[in-house]
């Protein structure tokens, strides 16, 4: 049975972790976070000192992935989208948050200064969406407002059913 890949991407605090993995839980796909797969294989080729965290080993990453990516059915969640191989990817989402919700959330996890206003500026300037929209065909790239427990809830029913029907029509 085929399966399909699907990638959330977006600005850091949008919810791709939080929807990922619920997401895999009623799907049955399986969730690859790949800030914890880089994190527990140390995929990293050096150090960032002006944002202070580790700098991500692109090739390795891919080279990590690769297996799991060619037999299907994985959700990746990364707040970067432009170094995987286009072929990877089925469907992508690109999740969206309002500033002040965006705000609020990252303050919570402790962000501030430089880090705070340079995510929000992400966010801003939709950089992810862009890079999304860049990176793989267009008709594939979608937009999801993630600003709400009901946004998260009516995002899982879509996805959802997304999956539902590429496994219908691939099987
Ligand atoms: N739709 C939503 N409505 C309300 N709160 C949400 C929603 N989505 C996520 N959250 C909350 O926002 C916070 C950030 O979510 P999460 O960790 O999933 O973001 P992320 O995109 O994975 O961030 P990062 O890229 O840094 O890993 C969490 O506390 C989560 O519970
Ligand atoms: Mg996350």
């Amino acid at each position: 049975m085929r399966r399909p890949n699907v990638l959330l991407t977006g600005t850091p605090g949008v919810g791709k972790t939080a929807l990922g993995k619920e997401l895999a839980s009623r799907s049955g796909l399986i969730y690859v976070n790949v800030g914890d797969l880089a994190k527990e294989g140390e995929l990293y080729e050096g150090f960032d000192e002006e944002y202070e965290c580790p700098i991500l080993d692109e090739d390795r990453v891919i080279d990590e992935l690769e297996d799991k990516m060619s037999e299907g059915g994985v959700i990746v969640d990364y707040h970067g989208c432009d170094f995987f191989p286009e072929r990877w990817f089925h469907v992508v989402f690109v999740l969206r948050t309002e500033n002040s919700v965006l705000y609020d959330r990252l303050e919570s996890r402790g962000y501030k200064g430089k880090k705070l206003q340079d995510n929000i500026q992400c966010e801003i300037f939709q950089t992810l969406y862009e890079e999304a929209m860049s990176s793989y065909r267009e008709e594939i790239v979608h937009q999801l407002p993630s600003n709400t427990p009901e946004d998260l809830e009516r995002n899982l029913d879509q996805i959802m059913q997304w999956i539902e029907q590429w496994m219908k029509d691939n099987n």
